[in-house]
Order: C-alpha cells, then structure tokens, then sequence
C-alpha cells in the first residue's frame, strides 16, 4: 500500500486534537493529500456504532458487547475509508485505532488481552498503522483540562480515574512492547509536542 496510515492515541483530555490539527494544517500548507477520521465513527454506519456506545443512557452494555461494537465500526472505517485512500497514497490521521481497544477494553476493563489482538487483526483484515503517536499524561491533569472543556462527558469518559490510570498504565505497556508507538509527554507545551510529532511523520514521509 502506498499511503501513510498514522494513528493517534492518549487517555481522554490528553491533547491529542490539538496535535490532530496541527498536522493537518502542515499536511495541507506542504501540499500533502491527507485524510482526517476518527474512531468510532467516519462511515454512516461507524457514527450510528459510535452514539450507541457513547450513550450514558447506554450503561447495561456489557463488556464484551463494547468490545465487539468498537470492532464492527473499525471492520467497516477499514474497508469503507482507510483501505481505498492508502491505496490511493494518501496520508490518513486517524483518531484513535486499535491500540485504543487493548488500553480501554483490554486494561481497563479486563478483557482477554489474546481475544482483543484476534479480534484488533480480524477486524482490520491486518492493517496496522504505519506509526502511532501516544500522548501520555497523569489521569488526574487529564480530568481537570476536559472539565475545562465544551459538552457533557461521555460514558467512557464517566468511568472516573480509576479507570483512566489503568487506561494510561495499559497505554504505557504498549508502548514499551512496540516500537511503532511514539510515547510523547503530553505536559509540554503544544507547539514543543508538535516538533516530536512532525520531526517523526516527516520522517516516514521521507523514506
Ligand atoms: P473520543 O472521545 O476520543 O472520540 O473516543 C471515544 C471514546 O471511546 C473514548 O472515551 C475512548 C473510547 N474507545 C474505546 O473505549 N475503545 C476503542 O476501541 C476506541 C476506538 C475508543
């Protein structure tokens, strides 16, 4: 394939669109054709999936029905809008990918770490990212920069920072198993963070 497939990850309130932004703002200064999507959502049906899993109303929803919902969206935003624009040489950012199932599903929740990473490759037919950017925080800074923020919390987002310090601990393991995670210290000024981002985009963009 001849895109670039670029991933970015955090707990909630960790700056990640703010970094999303910035990269596409460069992409589209430099000329570069790129796509911007998010997990869950970006197809008819991914945005269906996704007010159904972050529905508050929602909260009998069993552990194992989340897992296979967050699955079914990525099945379809896979073959639906980031096989065909990489086919296409397109640089796709997504917000958020699978890395988001094993920290909050997998982690967080307690689900079988071996039955997500089945499910992560069969649902995506294999794709993987080609890199990942994690922006890593303390839960509790995270939790007071999304009070400040627009818009009622989401039930993800209402699970409290018990669950986000096990969210961020799974994170940080991923990141020391594979080297395709880029763990940044999300503390920094936006502008400090975007260098690391661009320095390492510009990097595979090159190759
Ligand atoms: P967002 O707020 O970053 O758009 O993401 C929606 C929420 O869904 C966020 O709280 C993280 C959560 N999530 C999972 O729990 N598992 C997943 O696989 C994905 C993609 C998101």
């Amino acid at each position: 394939m001849k895109g670039l497939f670029v991933t970015f990850e955090g707990i909630d309130g960790s700056g990640k669109s703010t970094q999303i932004s910035m990269l596409s703002e460069d992409l589209k200064k430099e000329g570069i054709p790129f796509i911007l999507i998010r997990e869950p959502g970006a197809t008819p049906i991914g945005e269906k999936i996704r007010t159904i899993l972050l529905d508050k109303a929602n909260s009998k929803m069993h552990a194992r029905t989340e897992l296979l919902l967050y699955e079914a969206a990525r099945a379809q935003i896979v073959e639906e809008r980031i096989r065909p624009e990489l086919e296409k040489g397109t640089v796709v950012i997504c917000d958020r990918f699978y890395d988001s199932t094993v920290a909050y599903q997998g982690y967080a929740r307690g689900l079988d770490l071996d039955a997500i990473g089945y499910l992560n490759r069969w649902s995506t037919d294999d794709l993987k990212p080609d890199i990942t950017f994690l922006f890593d925080l303390p839960e509790e800074v995270a939790y007071q920069r999304r009070n400040g923020r627009e818009g009622a919390e989401d039930r993800l987002e209402a699970e409290g920072l018990a669950f986000m310090k096990k969210v961020r601990d799974g994170y940080l393991e991923m990141a020391k198993a594979e080297k395709r995670i880029h763990c940044i210290c999300a503390l920094d000024e936006p502008e400090k963070i975007y260098e690391k981002v661009r320095l390492a985009v510009w990097e595979v963009l090159r190759r």
